[in-house]
């Protein structure tokens, strides 16, 4: 397989190609993202309510993070793998910021870009880790699941002209430290179709309309693995949840039926062997 590059991206976005992302969280959700061949994989800190069952985002760690990027990575490679920092991992200062992005690529496995939440107040954060330890930078605006306190819940954002207007601030700070794409989550389609027009880098929407550069969902949800909750963004492409499910009952009734495992799926004595074993 040819691996993709950031500068694939950047050219796909430059002759207005759509770039497809997806976020992938262990070995089987990589190889489905890889056998798809998106242009990048997230491994998103979603994987702490879509595969670890957690409440929250919150209480995802760095040491958690990296051991699903290794699983992802072994899985993909094609796709540009990117690797979300989770809450606590950059904002407490710029130094901090570029210490976890490089344990990101040190220890991430494939992970060669790294994706944090928050808008100008990113600023200093991303300017370091793009310059100093020159690790590539995803933005991330709109629903911030990381900052409830901020975004006040699961909910669309930028739906006031003033939420607008500090939208688009914030896409042109983070464009300007040198992020080389920004995900746009749930924001209004015509807002961020206007984002989208104000910057010189690809928007990455999610629940954010058709305008933007390129999509990403989370793979469990739009798989319909996940049964939680599903915010009205997500379209389910398949009902993976009630077809595993199945699978299994149908395996438990043949165990509990003698139908499994027939003679197809044992191993069998030679006649010789077996003539010696009866005997
Ligand atoms: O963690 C995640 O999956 C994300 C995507 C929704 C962009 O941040
Ligand atoms: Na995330």
């Amino acid at each position: 397989t040819k691996s993709v590059t950031l500068p694939d991206l950047v050219e796909k976005y430059r002759r207005n190609e759509k770039v497809v992302a997806i976020t992938a969280y262990d070995y089987i959700t990589g190889t489905i993202a890889n056998k798809a061949a998106v242009d990048f994989v997230l491994v998103g800190d979603s994987l702490a309510m879509v595969a670890l069952g957690l409440p929250s985002t919150s209480t995802l760690t760095m040491d958690e993070m990296l051991h699903h990027c290794r699983a992802v990575s072994r899985a993909v490679d094609g796709p540009l793998i990117v690797g979300d920092l989770p809450y606590g991992s950059y904002e407490p200062s710029d130094e901090k910021a570029v210490e976890s992005s490089l344990r990101m690529i040190r220890e991430g496995g494939r992970v060669q870009a790294i994706k944090l939440e928050g808008g100008a107040r990113m600023y200093s954060r991303v300017q370091s880790i793009v310059n100093n330890a020159e690790i590539p930078v995803l933005g991330h605006i709109g629903l911030t699941p990381q900052k409830m306190g901020h975004v006040g819940g699961f909910k669309t954002q930028g739906k006031s002209v003033e939420a607008v207007e500090k939208l688009l601030d914030d896409a042109l700070a983070l464009q300007d430290a040198g992020c080389f794409g920004l995900v746009i989550e749930a924001v209004p389609a015509a807002v961020a179709k206007f984002i989208t027009e104000k910057l010189s880098i690809p928007t990455i929407g999610i629940g954010a309309g058709k305008h933007t550069s390129g999509q990403i969902l989370v793979m469990p949800d739009m798989l319909g693995f996940y049964d939680k909750f599903t915010p009205k963004f997500v379209k389910k492409y398949s009902n993976c949840l009630d077809v595993c499910t199945d699978a299994v009952k149908t395996y438990a009734e043949e165990v509990v039926s003698e139908q499994f495992p027939s003679a197809e799926h044992s191993f069998n004595l030679s006649e010789k062997n077996m003539k010696a074993f009866e005997a």
